[in-house]
């Protein structure tokens, strides 16, 4: 599976994350793809509103790990510096229970190897240069969950 969206602004962003959040359940993993300033963040605050979190998400530049706590937890990670599986158990990435809870992972390019089949990958790129705010927005996922995620971009796909 794999659907391609375009937003025009930060909002549209978090209302498309918005619509995914509502289908995310626990045990889920959402890896992004895209670099500085992509909108990974963003996704993650319309993520976790549609999960029932409330607009609670901040960056987890520093802490690698923000946890909230709710119907379903969710856990924001940032893979920033990781690299390789020592700096990933450091980082307390296995002591999380990941099956109770859902984890949206940015720059999970750095764990790829260690992401499982399950997974569903955002990638967000500038669709139309640096300074503009159009972003294309891809889901792709090739395990169970797929038509769960897929579904909620129905109303965007024609
Ligand atoms: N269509 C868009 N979707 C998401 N963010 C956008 C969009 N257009 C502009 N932006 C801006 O881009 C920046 C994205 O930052 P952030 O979400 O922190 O990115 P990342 O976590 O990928 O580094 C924000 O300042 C946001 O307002
Ligand atoms: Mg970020």
């Amino acid at each position: 599976m794999k659907l391609t969206i375009i937003t025009s602004s930060p909002e549209e962003t978090i209302e498309a994350a918005r619509a995914l959040g509502n289908v995310i359940a626990p045990g889920d993993i959402i890896a992004y793809k895209g670099g500085l300033g992509a909108g990974k963040t963003t996704f993650t605050r319309g993520l976790a509103i549609g999960m029932g979190l409330g607009d609670c998400v901040s960056s987890p530049t520093f802490s690698l790990v923000n946890e909230y706590q709710g119907a379903a937890t969710l856990y924001h990670m940032d893979m920033y510096r990781i690299e390789g599986e020592d700096s990933l158990e450091s980082m307390g990435f296995f002591d999380y229970d990941l099956d109770s809870g859902a984890a949206a992972v940015e720059w999970s390019e750095n764990i790829s190897s260690f992401l499982p089949e399950k997974t569903l990958y955002i990638t967000i790129s500038a669709a139309d240069g640096e300074n503009s705010c159009k972003r294309e927005i891809t889901m792709e996922c090739s395990g169970k969950g797929a038509e769960r995620f897929a579904s909620a971009w129905d109303r965007y796909i024609r």
